[in-house]
């Protein structure tokens, strides 16, 4: 309980480490994005296990920076889930593409695959998948489907980050995946995103956009804007405060691992979310559904529960959208 007598679901890791990884960038002189967010995307990408990672000033922007340097823009049509934050869908309109909202399964949370084959039209370019505090969505059927009709899949894993499912990390599935680090996120850095991926070419779309069109900045008088692109910039200060608890993350892993050997972490049949700070594990049955949790640590909070407010197509800039069959609009349904 803290001093307010409230009860806290979440309170973020930052203590006097970071506090002294602040001192030392301060001390430095250079506090906007450089060698400290350097080495936090280094570690990053390890903790996420991608080739590439280019940093956002929030997880809203690092989803709308994905969604611009894929080319998903005005006249293009995105499918995102009714149960999300609404970062999710604002980013798509941030970009300049138009929501279509898509029902969500009553006991994963994840974009409903049937849902998405009936929502697909002429104009639907892409998919943004929502991992729901850590849990995966139904990739096994998500991923084939992006691949038949030609969709691009990207992953808002704002609340993923340090979490498995079906034997892979969050961040692993579609072309681009995207992370927040606010805070009440895995990890924090006050604000901040990330978008992550194996892709070359969208590695080097990502990084000219959020840098004014320079692929490589801070030559000076003498840059070159070839293209035209935006600040998205991240700061040192940020990266200091965050890179040290991604340790925190790897040993939450490796405590639930010792507590269930068997590798339960690396199990097809398992989600491993890693969700206000707590671990939990949920194995799957052979449809894929997940049965009730078989550990849970880190507790002493409550779960969130997912209440029907957090749909957005029950809000005025998203009603009327007509593939939702909102037939758990009132329902409320329990978090790992
Ligand atoms: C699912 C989801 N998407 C996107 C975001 C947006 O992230 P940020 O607050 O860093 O912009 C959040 C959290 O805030 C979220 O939970």
């Amino acid at each position: 309980m803290s001093g307010d007598g409230w009860i806290r679901q979440v309170s973020p890791m930052i203590g006097e480490e970071e506090a002294l990884a602040v001192h030392r960038v301060v001390e430095s002189g250079w506090i906007t994005e450089g060698p400290e967010s350097a080495a936090f995307v280094e570690e990053l990408k390890e903790c996420v296990g991608s080739r590439f990672a280019v940093l956002a000033p929030n997880g809203t922007l690092a989803l709308a920076l994905g969604l611009l340097a894929l080319g998903i823009g005005p006249g293009d049509e995105v499918l995102v889930p009714d149960l999300t934050f609404a970062a999710t869908a604002n980013a798509v309109r941030l970009a300049g593409a138009d929501v279509k909202l898509v029902d969500v399964e009553p006991v994963r949370f994840g974009i409903d695959p049937d849902g998405v084959e009936a929502a697909i039209g002429p104009r639907t370019r892409a998919l943004v998948t929502v991992d729901v505090n850590g849990r995966g969505a139904d990739y096994g059927r998500l991923e084939p489907i992006c691949r038949a009709k030609g969709l691009v899949l990207i992953c808002d894993a704002a609340e993923g980050l340090g979490s498995r499912h079906a034997g892979r990390k969050i961040g692993s599935f579609g072309l681009a995946s995207c992370f927040s680090f606010s805070a009440n996120k895995t990890i924090t850095a006050g604000q901040g995103g990330i978008v992550t991926t194996d892709s070359d070419a969208l590695h080097g779309r990502l990084r000219e956009l959020k840098d004014q069109g320079r692929l490589y900045g801070g030559t000076g008088g003498d840059d070159l804007h070839p293209v035209i692109g935006f600040n998205f910039k991240f700061t040192d200060l940020q990266a200091a405060v965050a890179l040290p608890q991604l340790d925190e993350v790897e040993q939450s892993l490796r405590r639930l691992a010792a507590r269930h050997p068997g590798a339960l972490i690396e199990r097809k049949s398992c989600s491993v979310c890693l969700h206000w700070r707590r671990v939990s594990a949920a194995q799957h049955d052979a449809t894929g559904r997940d049965r009730p949790a078989v550990a849970q640590h880190h507790a002493g909070v409550p779960g969130r529960h997912e209440k029907a407010g957090r749909k957005l197509g029950r809000f005025r800039c998203y009603r009327g959208q007509p593939h939702l069959s909102n037939d758990h609009a009132a329902g409320v349904c329990g978090s790992p």
